[in-house]
């Protein structure tokens, strides 16, 4: 989807996916791995912020990337006002280059945001903006939605296309918001040697 497509979204107020609050399941592993370095995250397709403002309240160097304007000036108004440090800036995750490389890249509804026809390139943009012994943490959305975004997709396809760059740490059930209980699944990979 197009640049003018997402930012029509936030100017007509049309975000069925803004909850208010970031992931269950990040704020419950960020929870539960207070020994991580806290390095570097990318979270692409950041919104309106809350994923990337859980990581810099848990430590994290976090910047986040939206391909809509008015996502990043929601973010980083939500982030000033949260007296926190994460910064946000305009980009095309699937097309761009990243301004720095990364430790850590966080997928929360992008990957099901996108047409599915594009999700070669989002591999390929994984791999560009992670570095090479980075780590994936991924929520993936579990619905067979065909007419998106959002876009369904299946444990199978997660498995077929990541796993022959990543090494798989972890995966389970993560606690969701509400309307999406059962219907998640969380995946953390770190990125195969070369
Ligand atoms: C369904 S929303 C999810 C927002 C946020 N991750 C959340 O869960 O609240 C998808 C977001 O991805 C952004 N987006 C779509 N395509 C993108 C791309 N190619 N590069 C960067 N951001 C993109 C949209 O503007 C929108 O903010």
């Amino acid at each position: 989807m197009s640049q003018e497509y997402w930012e029509h979204r936030y100017q007509t107020n049309d975000m069925r996916w803004e909850k208010g609050a970031p992931s269950p399941g990040l704020v419950d592993f960020l929870a539960a791995h207070p020994e991580l370095p806290r390095t570097r995250v990318c979270v692409p397709g950041c919104g309106t912020g809350h994923d990337a403002r859980a990581f810099a309240a848990a430590g994290f160097d976090t910047r986040g990337f939206d391909i809509a304007p008015s996502g990043v000036k929601l973010a980083t108004e939500k982030t000033r006002t949260a007296g926190l440090a994460a910064q946000f800036q305009r980009a095309d995750f699937l097309r761009d280059q990243p301004p720095m490389p990364f430790d850590w890249l966080f997928e929360h509804t992008l990957f099901c945001a996108i047409q599915p026809a594009e999700r070669d390139d989002y591999v390929r943009a994984l791999l560009r903006w992670l570095k090479p012994d980075g780590q994936y943490l991924a929520v993936n959305y579990l619905i067979t939605d065909t007419d998106g975004p959002p876009f369904g997709t299946t444990r199978e396809e997660i498995w077929q296309r990541f796993s022959p760059h990543f090494d798989l740490l972890a995966e389970w059930v993560p606690r969701s918001y509400p309307n999406r209980t059962g219907l998640e699944l969380m995946f953390w990979w770190r990125r195969k040697a070369a």
